[in-house]
């Protein structure tokens, strides 16, 4: 029996679904390292609400196109911990540019698999290695309902997140049973920066359950892959039953 994890690593965790995860973790009494990349009065804002809830949240600022600074954050969080290890780690931060192959540039695919691929990796590796021999941990992907299928029309993001969902049955394998390693596949929660209100909406509808998710859909399943210690290397989709189109 795996024990329950009492500190965590949530990336991309100022806003939207990273922050509905952070508040998740916090109402549970878990000890968080909040990252962020350039939402600093997000981040601030966030730490404050849950410290007057009681909750204990740190932040911890980098860029994960930069693998050097990818490579530290688990040691800065342990540090920013008082020398805990880190026991959860949530690889949430992502890009999602829109780019057929024919329009994708070298530096978006670039861009794309370092921050939705090669940082998640490095991470999963540094969480691994960190990890005391006496202790278990957990990690989570946020992927996408699309981890295993294309998603027309945005060819990087495809690319990194379907190889993400191959990394974590990889980790899942390979890191049992100290470590378990599970992936939640959002459908439409939250609009992209360039969806308007009116498209997003259509998303949502046209979805099987007819509406768009929200980010407490995410921090619910969350808890869920958490509670449940017989699970690793599984997808949970919450996306109204997206992929099933
Ligand atoms: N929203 C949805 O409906 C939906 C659907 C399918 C999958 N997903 C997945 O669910 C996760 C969360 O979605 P979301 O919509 O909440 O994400 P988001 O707002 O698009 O991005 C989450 C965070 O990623 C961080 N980030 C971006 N580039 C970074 C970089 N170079 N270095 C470090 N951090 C970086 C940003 O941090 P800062 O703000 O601090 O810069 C941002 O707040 C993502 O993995 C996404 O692919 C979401």
């Amino acid at each position: 029996m795996q024990a329950a994890p009492s500190t965590a690593l949530v990336t991309g965790g100022a806003r939207r679904i990273g922050a509905a995860c952070v508040r998740a973790l916090v109402r549970r009494s878990i000890r968080v390292v909040l990252h962020y990349a350039t939402s600093a009065s997000a981040a601030q804002a966030l730490q404050q609400e849950l410290a007057h809830q009681g909750g204990e949240v740190h932040l911890l600022q980098g860029d994960l196109a930069e693998p050097e600074q990818t490579r530290s954050l688990l040691e800065q969080a342990e540090t920013l911990l008082g020398g805990q290890p880190v026991t959860l780690l949530i690889n949430n931060a992502a890009i999602f540019e829109r780019g057929s192959i024919r329009e994708c540039s070298s530096r978006q695919w670039e861009r794309h698999l370092a921050i939705n691929l090669t940082a998640p990796f490095l991470l999963t590796r540094e969480f691994a290695r960190r990890l005391p021999a006496e202790m278990s941990g957990q990690i989570v992907q946020i992927i996408d309902q699309h981890a295993d299928r294309p998603r027309p029309g945005y060819a990087a993001y495809s690319a990194a997140k379907s190889a993400l969902w191959t990394l974590t049955r990889q980790a899942a394998l390979e890191l049992a049973p100290a470590i378990r390693v599970n992936a939640i596949g959002p459908g439409p929660i939250l609009p992209a920066p360039h969806d308007s209100p009116e498209a997003f909406a259509r998303i949502g509808a046209a979805t099987p359950l007819g509406r768009a998710g929200h980010p407490d859909d995410i921090a619910s399943a969350l808890l869920f892959l958490l509670d449940n210690s017989f699970l690793t290397g599984t997808l949970i989709h919450v996306d109204g039953g997206e992929h099933l189109r």
